[in-house]
């Protein structure tokens, strides 16, 4: 058996031969953890029960312990690790401490799980309300007892996702004036030298 498996694993591509690198039965989850080391998710359960080995399937949460690697062949793969320095999701989770609500994480086994999906759900749902974001991470077990501060850490994140949107809509806006009244200020000398041509 020599079938290639390619899969985009965190912007990178990388292929496997079935039979020599994975098995048939190879779970993504392990492929991603024990083979490539990306050990951010986690496998509590291993039977699809409590979402700590969440991460995006061609940006959808996907629970990397119920789908075989086979499975992922020709789709894109991003674990926490993928996601950017400063992320805004990751951020709000490890800022999170609010009287009332607490922490978004204690021991921090469920985290990156609640990260990935929340990250899928704010991909879709800019501004989810409550019930939605409740509704996205109930797949998830928290056995610290974090909800409360986690559906906080997801709105807080959403609120930070829109500043920053907001924040690169000005700065192209900015961009784009500057950049005609550039184009204004060269057109307008070109035409003043081509008056003075013509006059001379
Ligand atoms: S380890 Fe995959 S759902 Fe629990
Ligand atoms: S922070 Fe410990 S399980 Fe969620």
């Amino acid at each position: 058996m020599s079938e290639e498996i390619r899969i985009k694993i965190n912007g990178q591509m990388h292929g496997f031969q079935l039979g020599r690198d994975l098995a048939p039965t190879t779970t993504l989850a392990f492929l991603l953890r024990e083979k490539l080391g990306y050990t951010g998710l986690k496998v509590a359960c291993d039977q699809g029960a409590c979402g700590s080995c969440t991460v995006l399937l061609d940006g959808k949460a996907a629970l990397s312990c119920m789908l075989l690697a086979v499975q992922a062949d020709g789709h894109e793969i991003v674990t926490i690790e993928g996601l950017p320095k400063g992320d805004p999701v990751v951020e709000a989770f490890a800022q999170q401490c609010e009287p009332g609500y607490g922490t978004a994480l204690q021991c921090g086994i469920c985290t990156p799980g609640f990260v990935m999906s929340a990250t899928a759900l704010l991909d879709e749902k800019p501004a989810p309300t409550l019930p939605e974001i409740k509704e996205a991470l109930s797949g998830h077990i928290c056995r610290c007892g974090c909800y409360a501060g986690i559906a906080q850490a997801v709105q807080h994140a959403a609120e930070k996702r829109a500043e920053i949107r907001a924040e690169t809509r000005a700065e192209t806006r900015a961009e784009t004036r500057a950049e005609t009244r550039a184009e204004t200020r060269a057109e307008t000398r070109a035409e003043t030298r081509a008056e003075k041509g013509s006059k001379s």
